[in-house]
């Protein structure tokens, strides 16, 4: 991989520049900061080496429609306080654009493309679509290592039509799981929750082999739950997992990886409820569980207490409501005390992860945090990021 530090001669190339921004957003406020405090360094950079700067984004699931509540404006606006320039926020159809006319204005040194999932070609990797894309400018650098999982349009294809670079953050990234992937202690404890059930569930087979546990917590463990024959009511969960699950039990036994999924839970009747704990064998058709009760909690102290290097992924439950919060909050506390006490190896990584541990100011406390969830996993997996190869 070729890296855009070394290149020279960027003065006023017009750079593509792959970031995620997907920030957590409640009715429009950026709720947890740190995924555009970690393209700081970079935008800066190219700023410095007076590059002209078109930022490529995406900000939730919109389907490939224009979407108003997952407009980048917000993030648009906050970038521009941190950098202390105005950014030029283009929601014109790309297929209208035209690279002269974008930084026609000399004083536009850094626009910013609006969601780039309003279109439907992003997410199939529409080659049509990516060369456009690279029409609008004369180099594509990728600073995006949490969206390298996803083979899509700005982050995969477009590499075919440009000279194409990774950036500073992927760069620290890569080194440190590639170091952690290497150097790892055992037993390693792998803690995965949060709730994109389909990104994660197909990962957790492959890992088991690596794994002495794995603990799920957060929306995937909903599908083991029900799959043990509980009742879960109204929670989310993925359709047709049951093969795969069936496979991740049968794998474990094999390799002798325990699988860890929740003994209590707390409910609520609708995500702005107040919690209530419950036995698995309580919960009732109108309830949502959303978040992991006592006796689980210090089931997986217990298990991180004997663990020499801890890797989490996913909140165990709705922490955006503080009545659903204690879950995650106490398995973040647990990893800082054996942390403090120099005796664990841990790493955290993911948007909704990092909220979690700011709002307990605990990201400091950890050993390593990426700002990658589903590219954490898979990197983890062993497999070979398609927006990474599409760089090597
Ligand atoms: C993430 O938050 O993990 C990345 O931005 C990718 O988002 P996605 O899971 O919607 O593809
Ligand atoms: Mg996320």
């Amino acid at each position: 991989m070729q890296y855009i530090k070394d290149q020279e001669n960027l003065s006023e190339k017009k750079i593509l520049l792959r970031l995620d921004l997907n920030v957590p957003l409640k009715n429009g406020v950026i709720t947890d900061q740190t995924r555009i405090d970690k393209v700081l360094p970079i935008i800066n950079y190219l700023i410095k080496k007076k590059s002209k700067i078109l930022i490529i984004s995406h900000i939730g699931r919109p389907n490939g429609k224009k979407n108003s509540d997952l407009s980048l404006k917000p993030i648009c606006e906050n970038l521009e306080k941190k950098i202390n320039q105005k950014i030029k926020l283009i929601r014109e159809s790309i297929f209208d654009l035209k690279k002269e006319e974008i930084f026609k204005n000399p004083k536009d040194q850094v626009v910013f493309l609006e969601n780039i999932r309003f279109y439907k070609e992003e997410e199939k990797n529409d080659t049509n679509f990516s060369k456009k894309l690279a029409e609008l400018g004369d180099l594509f650098v990728n600073d995006a290592f949490s969206c390298s999982h996803r083979a899509h349009a700005s982050v995969s294809k477009i590499t075919q039509f440009l000279p194409s670079y990774g950036g500073l953050q992927l760069e620290t990234e890569i080194k440190a799981l590639k170091k952690v992937t290497s150097e790892i202690k055992k037993p390693i404890t792998c803690i995965i929750g949060g709730s994109k059930i389909s990104t994660k569930i197909g990962i957790i087979k492959n890992l088991i082999p690596k794994f002495n546990n794995i603990i799920i917590v957060g929306g995937m463990a909903n599908n083991i739950l029900s799959f043990r024959g509980n009742q879960i009511g109204k929670s989310i969960k993925e359709d047709n997992c049951e093969s795969i699950i069936d496979d991740i039990f049968k794998t474990a036994k094999i390799h002798s990886c325990t699988i860890t999924y929740p003994e209590d839970v707390l409910v609520g009747k609708s995500l702005n409820d107040e919690a209530q704990i419950k036995e698995l064998n309580n919960v009732s058709n109108d309830d949502l569980i959303l978040d992991i009760g006592p006796k689980t909690i210090n089931k997986i102290k217990n298990i991180i207490e004997n663990s020499e290097t801890v890797l989490w992924n996913g909140p165990a439950g709705y922490f955006e409501n503080p009545s659903f919060s204690n879950g995650s909050y106490e398995i973040a506390k647990k990893i800082i005390e054996r942390n403090k006490s120099n005796s664990i190896y841990s790493i955290a990584g993911g948007g909704d992860t990092i909220a979690v541990l700011n709002q307990i100011n605990a990201i400091e406390n950890f050993n390593f945090v990426s700002t990658a969830g589903g590219a954490f996993l898979e990197y983890l997996e062993g497999k070979e990021l398609p927006g990474i190869k599409a760089l090597n």
